[in-house]
Parts: C-alpha cells; structure tokens; sequence
C-alpha cells in the first residue's frame, strides 16, 4: 500500500481520472448555490445536478473530475468516534450520460490498485439486490450487472454483498433530484469479524467504506416517486480522509497527517484536568479538531453570508462552534482557542482553499464573538447548578429536577448530556423523564406564541395592509425567479404606507433587476391571479414546495396561500383573493439590513 498525503492522493486521482478522458473541474462552494434542498453541499453531485438531469450540456464535456468540500452534519453526536465527521473532502469523477458500469467499475478497481496499492484480496463491494417483485409496482431489478463486472476484474463472489436499498442506493441528496443503485467499496482492516452477520456496512470497524460508484438511472420526484431520469450517468465519491486513514494504518482518520497539526494544537492548548477518563478526553479532542474544522470551512466560503445564528445553516455552524467551546472546556483550553485552531487548520489548507486565508480576517470577529457569547452563557449557567446543587446537597437530596435541567438546557444552552455528566461528577442524578415532559410543554408554548407573533408582524388587518401582504408573497416569488431559490426571506414588516422587506443576498440588486423584479410582481397583479388557502400540515406544505420561514415552530395545521402557481407560503394571512387588487407595485428602495442580508421597501398603487 502506497503511504499517500491528502495532496498526493487528490493529485493522483485526478491525474487518474484525466487519462481516461475526464476534464479536472474545480470543487464548488459548500454553501450550495442553487439547491434550496440541502444547506450545505454533501457531496460533489450536488454542483452538477442540472447536467446530471440532462437539462444543460456541461461546458467542461461528458467526462469530470473534481474534489469537493462536503458537509454532513445529520451524525453531529456521533463525532468523536473513529469515524464520523462532518466534514470531509470528496473525491469524484462523473459520466454525464457517457460511459456506464463497466468503465467506472473497471476503474475504480484499476486505481485502488494499482495506483492506491490496495492488494484485490483487501477489497470487498456491495452492490444492489433489488427491490419489490418483477411485473408489480415498485420494482427495480437487482445489479447483476454490476456483480459480473466486479468478477470479471477478480473480486470472486464471496467477496460480494447483495444488500437492500437502506445500504445500496443513493440520493437523492435532498427531497427530489436524480438518484440509483450504487456499489461501494470497502477496505477489510484485517480485524477479527464481530459476530457472524459481521459484513461491509457493519459499523464495527473491520470493513471500511472508501468509495461509492452511484448509477444514476432515477429520479426522485415531487411525488416520491422514483421514476426513470433516461440517462445513464455515473456519480461516484472516494472519501479523502478515509482513504488516507486506510492507506497509512492509522488507526483512525483523526490520527492522519490531514489532522496531525490540528490535534497538535488542541494538545498543546488542552489542560486536562487530572484524573478526567482518558476516553472522555479523547472525544473532546476529536470533537473539537472536527467542528472546528467545519466551522472554519463555512465561515470562510467563497459564497459567504452564513454566520452564527439560529436558523437553518447559520444554526448548524453555532451549533459546531458552540459544541467545540464546551469540550473545550471540559479538557481546560482557554477561552479564545477558536481564533487559534481557525489559524492552524487556514495553514494547513490554504494551498488547496484559498478562500480560507482570503476570509479568514473577515470572519474572525464573527467567530471570536460567537465563542464568548457561549463563555458567557455557559459561565451563567454554572453558577446557577452550582448554587442548586449546593442547596440540594444541604437538604440530602441526591436528584435534579426535570425543571432545572430544562432551565440549564434552554436558558444556558446546556445539553442534557451534560447537565447529566455534571450531575453524575457530583454524585447526583437528574430527573430525566420530567426534562423532557418540561422541553415538550415549551414547544406547545412556542408553537402558539409564534404563531402570534407571525400575525403581529401586520400592524392591522386593514385592506391595504392585506394586499400589502399579498404583494410580498409576489415579491417573494419574484426575488427567487431573478435571483435564485437563495433570495430567502429573513424578516417582513408591514405599515399603511409600505411594505419591508429583508431577505439573504449578498450584494446590491443591479437596476436590471430591480426592474425585472418589479416588471414580473406587475405582471402577476395584471394577470388578476386568484389567491387560494388550504389548511395542510407542515410537512404536506414542504412537500409541495411551499416557502415558509423554515427553522420556525409552525403548529400542528398551518395555512397555505397560494397564487396560482407563481407562489405557495405557508402563512397566518389575511390575503386578498385576487391580485387585481392589489394595482400595481413599485419598489422604492433596496439597501443593506445587514450583512449578507438586503432590504426592499415597496409601494403598491390604489392606496
Ligand atoms: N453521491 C455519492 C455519495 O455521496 C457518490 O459521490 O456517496
């Protein structure tokens, strides 16, 4: 086996790929730039889904290679083990209805090895067993096809796995989009099997998963319903840290030279306070060197704009940062550690990314901000155990209610896994069905006042506030048509006089678009489009691709209006019933709210 770095191999693959005809493309932004379905990029299909569906000829050609940012954030509690992390880089090469099975097969056994050094004995695949029986609804045949071609290379059939779909089938990344049957490649550790039904797949250890083949036959519709795309790509992604971790021996990813320099830092920052469990300390370690890598990674993308905040992917990156200062904490480095591992990991990468040095000067006050606002919060919240805790100790009680460990985790933004680590520490336990009976009230209570507070964004119910109201949801529809599905709402504010509107972009609306905005919300008004209202669920609303301020508590049932087929919003109202009424609409200004964040206020005529 060869004993790469994550730049020789990244080198090496798309030499690779580059000699059986692919064009190196470069990765994209891990802030995906036009897919409202995923907020970050998971893998290097998500760029290329327009080509991928056949919608536009890719300019590089119908063969691709590239290395793309990903992350994955749905296993955050798992980082900390040997193998989750959240983010990680993808190495891929594409058929954009070019070539099919044989060839990606055939290459990716040619280039594990022979080039990686992986011996044939250490490889295992998976491939897809099929689903439902032939001649019924729902069928999709199993791969024999890929099964033949993996044992014409020399992978005999005992070293084959015919698996379900949960294991063999892949995307679509978000709700919709283009997906298939997938084979994966596993490096066997040569480590005992943990039982009999041990396999590739199993989360044990023995088999590692370095890379996946995707035959993208399908897609995935509005409907859910797999339904054949008529093209035959070829979406394949090589994990690089798992990859490096495989060919080196490391034990795990994060004892790679891609985390070398990383984990140095945390050591020599970390003071353990003594008698800490060698285990706990060593999640913490990993936990941090991975969030904060992340972090770094999305707070200094090319396409910017995500900051610490409480919605959506501005909610994930404090979710990393915030995670990172507690475990922090518990192996004693010091406050202001984020700014220094930022440094480190920009030092580490900015060869291959760049935008980490360029951005890092911008973001810093963001990062640094966000991390002593955590200090501060969790300080608060210390206090307030340690006092309880006292008091209960003074009265011989050995249990914390179900009411305090709520307060710790809403107030102080302490887990409960915590408060029970701290209790436990102390001797104590923590009344765990009474937190969640008290975190289940709160979200009743939050869903009705948010609710309320939607409507209390309507000053009054007068007529000209309603068609107001419908003249943001046209604007709305408008931001996206001429801006792209990233144009998202963030705030409305409504008045007699004028609407307000603020929404993500980035820069200042050029005066084309001004204009076009304003030519099409006309447009619609002069169609005399009817507005309609159901009451649905949340769910059902997402479903058919209505907007909502997502990350918001909606209740149970929620209303949504719909204009025509020009927008759907998930909304309290009141909306006029037709947009005649509302006459015409005019933009009168488009400035900053903030940054990363645009303001529009408008006028509608007949007022
Ligand atoms: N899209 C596939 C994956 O994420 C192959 O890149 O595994």
């Amino acid at each position: 086996m060869n004993n790469l770095t994550a730049d020789e191999l990244r080198e090496m693959y798309q030499s690779f790929f580059e000699s059986k005809g692919h064009k190196r493309i470069p990765g994209a932004s891990v802030i995906p730039e036009n897919d409202p379905t995923v907020l970050f990029t998971t893998a290097g299909m998500h760029p290329l889904v327009p080509y991928l569906m056949g919608q536009m000829p890719h300019p590089a050609g119908t063969r691709l290679t590239d290395v793309q940012k990903c992350v994955r954030t749905g296993d955050i509690d798992e980082v900390g083990d040997a193998a989750h992390l959240t983010f990680f880089e993808m190495l891929g090469n594409w058929s954009l209805n070019d070539y099919f099975k044989k060839e990606a097969i055939s290459w990716s056994f040619e280039f594990l090895t022979t080039k990686l050094g992986f011996k044939p004995e250490q490889l295992n695949v998976t491939v897809f067993r099929g689903e439902g029986k032939e001649g019924e609804e729902g069928y999709i045949p199993a791969d024999e096809e890929a099964v033949e071609i993996w044992k014409s290379v020399g992978i005999p059939e005992e070293r084959i796995f015919r698996l379900p779909r949960e294991d063999n089938w892949w995307g679509p990344a978000g709700t919709t989009g283009p997906c298939g049957p997938d084979t994966e490649m596993f490096i066997d550790t040569g480590k005992e099997k943990c039982g009999p039904d041990c396999r590739p797949g199993c989360h044990c250890g023995k088999y590692i998963e370095i890379w996946n083949d995707v035959f993208m036959q399908y897609n995935k519709n509005e409907e859910g319903k797999f339904v054949p795309l008529g093209r035959h790509n070829v979406d394949t992604g090589m994990g690089v840290e798992r990859t490096i971790c495989m060919m080196s021996g490391a034990a795990t990813v994060y004892d790679t030279e891609i985390f070398a320099p990383i984990m140095a830092k945390i050591d020599e920052l970390a003071n353990v306070p003594e008698g800490m469990d060698p285990a706990e300390v060593l999640k913490a370690r990993r936990v941090i060197a991975d969030h904060m890598r992340t972090a770094t990674f999305i707070l200094c993308d090319p396409k910017g704009g995500v900051k610490p905040g409480n919605v959506g992917a501005n909610y994930v990156l404090r979710r990393l940062i915030r995670r990172a200062v507690r475990f922090a904490r518990m192996i004693g480095i010091a406050p202001g550690f984020t700014l220094t591992l930022a440094e480190t990991i920009c030092q580490k990468y900015k060869h291959v990314y760049p935008e980490l040095e360029m951005n890092l000067a911008t973001c810093r006050t963001d990062l640094e901000a966000e991390e002593a606002r955590f200090n501060r919060t969790l300080d608060k919240g210390e206090a307030r155990y340690n006092k309880v805790v006292s008091a209960l100790k003074e009265h011989g009680q050995s249990r914390i209610s179900g009411k305090l460990a709520f307060e710790l985790y809403d107030t102080f933004g302490f887990p409960f896994e915590m408060t029970c680590e701290m209790a436990a520490k102390d001797g104590l336990e923590v009344d765990k069905a009474g937190f969640e009976e008290a975190n289940r009230k709160h979200q009743e209570l939050s869903r009705t006042t948010s609710a309320g507070s939607f409507k209390a964004g309507l000053q009054d119910n007068s007529a000209v506030v309603t068609r107001m109201h419908t003249a943001t949801h046209l604007l709305h529809a408008a931001l996206h048509k001429v801006l792209g599905p990233t144009a998202n709402q963030k705030g409305s504010n409504i008045t007699a006089e004028r609407l307000r509107f603020d929404f993500t972009w980035p820069e200042p609306m050029t005066a084309e678009q001004k204009a076009e905005v304003e030519k099409l919300v006309n447009g619609w008004i002069e169609q005399g489009i009817e507005v309609t209202k159901k009451t649905t669920t949340v769910e059902e609303a997402k479903k058919e691709g209505a907007m909502a301020l997502f990350g918001s508590k909606y209740g149970d049932q929620v209303s949504l209006y719909s204009i025509g087929d020009v927008s759907k919003e998930i909304c309290c109202g009141p909306h006029v019933a037709n947009t005649k009424e509302l006459g015409s609409f005019k933009i009168q200004k488009e400035q900053s709210s903030s940054a990363g964040v645009r303001r529009i206020k408008a006028v509608i005529g007949n007022m």
